[in-house]
C-alpha cells in the first residue's frame, strides 16, 4: 500500500521510528551547541585551525609605531618616549638582562615565555629594546631584588604561590626541613607529621580522605580519573577559558596538539550547560576553577593576545556564588561528582579556600601552590567513595596514581609549618577584613586612574587582578614596560595578571600605586593611547587586513615583516 507520496506505509513506519530515533540526539546536539561558549574557547578544532592559519610577520620602523594610523607627529612623540624608556631600562637592568641573555638560548621555557610578552607582530622590536631581565638574587618584605640591586614591588605573586609574604615561605622551608632531616628523603614510606598534615586538611576542606602528588596538574588529573572510575562515564565537563593545568584533556585547542575527545568545553554561568548536565547520562565530573569569577568564559588574560582593548574583567561575588549553588543542585540530582580546582585560589580567598568564600561544598577539591610552604605540591581532598582507588567487588579493577615523589617528607615538612600557621595571628590578620581591604585598594587605584584620565583601570577578585583598558588602543601593552621600569615586578603574562600577597601593609600598597600612575602617566605623555583610534571593531578589521597583506606578502616573496610601503595596502595616510 502506498500513500499520496508514493511512500509505502512500511517505509513511513520506518522513516517515523528513524527520525524519532534520530530526535533526542538532534536534541541533544542542539543542546550542546548552545552550552558551548560563544567563542572559540567552546570550539577547540576550529580554534586549533584558526590558529594554525595565523600568518607570522613582524613590524617595522615607521609602521610599528602607527599601527593605528596615527599621524606622524604622534609616531615621532612614540618613537622618542619608546627610545627613553629603553635607555633608561637598560641603565636599570644592564646586568640582569645580560645574564639572563648568557642562559636563555639554552631554556626553551623562556624562550617561549620572552617570545609572547607582546603580541607577536610587535614581539621583535620589544626584544630587542626591552631584553627579558629573568633573574633575580633575593627576596625581602614585598620586594624581588634582582642582579642590578633594583628593589622591586613584587606582582607576580609566585604564580600564584606567594599568599604570605616571602619570609613566611622561607621560614616554612626551614623549619620543615629541620623537622624531617632525620628521616632525610625517604621515599615510600611516611614520615609521622604526614598524620598532622592530614588531619589539617580534612578540617580545612570538609573532606575525609587526602592524597598528596607533585603538582596542581597531577592533582587535577586524578581528581578527574576518580570521577571516570567511580562513575564509569566519559566526559569531564570544563568551563571556556578555564586553566586547570597542561594535562592535555583540560587544555583542549591551541597548544595541546592532541585532539581532547572526552572533554566538553561548555559556558560558565549559563542556563544552557545546567540544561546539558540535567539531560545527559554520561559526564563524568564537572571541573570549576573559580578564579573565572572575575572573567567567566575568558581566557586567563595576557599581555601576547591584547591585540586591542577587548580584555574585561569584573567580579560579582553574590552572582558567582549563585552559579556555584545551581551547578552544586544539577550535579547531585545527576550524580556527577562537582571537582573544585583551588589549585590557585585555595587559601588567597579564604583559609577555607573557595568552598567557604563562595559557600558551596565540592565533592572533590584540589590545592597545590601555596600549600607545602613554598615546595612543589598537588592535593586532592574528597569524598572517601569517591577518593577509593579499588573496588571491593572486583578486586583487579583499580584506578591507579603514582609519582615518586608523593608525600616527599620534606614537602610534608614545610606543609605542616604552612598550615600550622594558618592559625597563627598573622595569618589571621591577613585574612582579616580581606575582601574589603583588596576592593577598596582597587577602588582607590582606579580613582586615581580615572581622575588623571589614564586609560587603565584594574578589576579584582580579592587579591587577584587584571588590568582592563576602557579606550580601544593597539598599545595597551606597552604599559608593561613602563610598569617594569618604573619598579613593578609583572610576570610574564604582563598587566594580564597581577598577584599580590596579602603582607601588603598600606604603604606598601600606596607606592604600587604611586608607581603605577606615575607609569600610566608617562606612557600616556609618550602618545600611546592617542585618541584617534576609530574603536575596536576598526582596530579589528586592521588587524585582518595585516594579516592577509602578510600572507599575500609571503606567498609572492617570502617576507614576513610589513614595512613602510606595505602600509599602502592597509590604505594608510603614510
Ligand atoms: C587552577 C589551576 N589548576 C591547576 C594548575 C596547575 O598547577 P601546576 O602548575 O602546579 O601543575 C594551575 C596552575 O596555575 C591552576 O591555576
Amino acid at each position: 500500500m502506498t500513500g499520496p507520496s508514493g511512500v509505502g506505509l512500511g517505509e513511513t513506519i520506518v522513516l517515523v521510528a528513524a527520525a524519532s530515533a534520530a530526535l533526542p540526539r538532534l536534541r541533544r546536539r542542539i543542546e550542546l551547541s548552545l552550552a558551548k561558549p560563544r567563542s572559540l574557547a567552546g570550539h577547540a578544532r576550529i580554534a586549533s585551525w584558526i590558529a594554525a592559519q595565523v600568518p607570522f610577520y613582524e613590524f617595522r620602523e615607521p609602521y610599528c609605531f602607527q599601527a593605528d594610523n596615527a599621524p606622524a607627529p604622534v609616531a615621532a612623540q612614540r618613537r622618542a618616549g619608546f627610545e627613553r624608556l629603553a635607555a633608561r631600562y637598560a641603565a636599570r637592568f644592564a646586568r640582569t638582562a645580560a645574564e639572563t641573555a648568557r642562559t636563555a638560548g639554552a631554556l626553551p621555557d623562556w624562550q617561549l615565555t620572552s617570545r609572547y610578552r607582546v603580541p607577536f607582530p610587535f614581539a621583535g622590536l620589544i626584544r630587542n629594546a626591552f631584553p627579558a631581565a629573568v633573574l633575580a638574587s633575593a627576596s625581602q618584605g614585598c620586594e624581588l631584588i634582582d642582579l642590578d640591586g633594583n628593589r622591586l614591588l613584587d606582582l607576580t605573586g609566585s604564580y600564584g604561590v606567594n599568599v604570605f609574604g616571602y619570609e613566611h615561605y622561607k621560614e616554612c622551608i626551614a623549619r620543615g626541613a629541620a623537622r624531617v632531616h632525620e628521616l632525610g628523603p625517604v621515599l615510600g614510606t611516611y614520615h609521622p607529621l604526614i598524620a598532622d598534615n592530614v588531619a589539617r586538611l580534612q578540617e580545612i576542606s570538609g573532606h575525609g580522605q587526602v592524597s598528596f602528588h607533585m603538582s596542581g596538574t597531577e592533582a587535577v588529573m586524578q581528581a578527574v580519573r576518580l570521577a571516570r572510575y567511580h562513575t564509569r562515564r566519559r566526559y569531564l565537563v570544563r568551563f571556556g577559558g578555564a586553566y586547570h593545568g597542561w594535562w592535555g584533556e583540560v587544555q583542549p585547542g591551541p597548544g595541546n596538539p592532541v585532539p581532547a575527545r572526552d572533554t566538553l568545553t561548555l559556558r560558565e554561568m549559563h542556563p544552557a550547560t545546567l540544561r546539558v548536565l540535567r539531560s545527559r547520562s554520561d559526564i563524568a565530573c564537572v571541573l570549576v576553577n573559580p578564579l573565572q569569577a572575575l572573567h567567566p568564559n575568558a581566557p586567563a588574560p595576557a599581555d601576547s593576545t591584547l591585540t586591542g582593548s577587548v580584555r574585561r574583567a569584573h567580579f560579582d561575588r553574590a552572582a558567582y556564588a549563585e552559579w556555584l549553588h545551581a551547578l552544586r543542585e544539577v550535579c547531585t540530582q545527576r550524580g556527577i561528582p562537582l571537582i573544585f580546582d583551588e589549585v590557585f585560589v585555595g587559601f588567597r580567598l579564604a583559609r577555607g579556600g573557595a568552598q567557604e568564600y563562595f559557600g558551596v561544598r565540592a565533592d572533590l577539591v584540589t590545592y597545590g601552590k601555596t600549600i607545602a610552604g613554598g615546595l612543589p605540591i598537588g592535593v586532592v581532598c574528597g569524598r572517601a567513595d569517591l577518593m577509593r582507588r579499588f573496588s571491593a567487588e572486583r578486586p583487579a579493577d583499580l584506578c591507579l596514581a603514582r609519582g615518586t615523589f608523593n608525600s616527599h617528607p620534606y614537602v610534608m615538612g614545610a606543609m605542616n609549618e604552612f598550615l600550622r600557621r594558618l592559625d597563627s595571628p598573622f595569618v589571621a590578620g591577613c585574612y582579616r577584613d580581606l575582601d574589603r581591604t583588596w576592593q577598596t585598594r582597587a577602588a582607590a587605584l582606579n580613582e586615581r586612574l580615572k581622575d588623571a584620565g589614564l586609560n587603565a583601570r584594574v578589576a579584582a577578585l580579592s587579591s587577584i587582578w587584571t588590568v582592563w583598558y576602557p579606550r580601544p588602543s593597539r598599545y595597551n601593552w606597552m604599559l608593561q614596560y613602563y610598569l617594569r621600569t618604573a619598579g613593578l615586578a609583572l610576570s610574564w603574562v604582563g598587566t594580564g595578571r597581577l598577584i599580590f600577597s596579602l603582607n601588603y601593609g598600606e604603604a606598601e600598597f600606596a607606592e604600587v600605586s604611586d608607581r603605577f600612575v606615575a607609569a600610566a602617566q608617562q606612557m600616556q605623555a609618550d602618545g600611546w593611547w592617542w585618541e584617534g583610534v576609530a574603536d575596536e571593531r576598526a582596530i579589528k578589521a586592521r588587524l585582518l587586513k595585516e594579516m592577509l597583506v602578510a600572507r599575500l606578502r609571503r606567498h609572492s616573496s617570502g617576507r614576513s615583516a610589513l614595512r613602510a610601503t606595505d602600509t599602502a595596502a592597509l590604505g594608510d595616510r603614510a
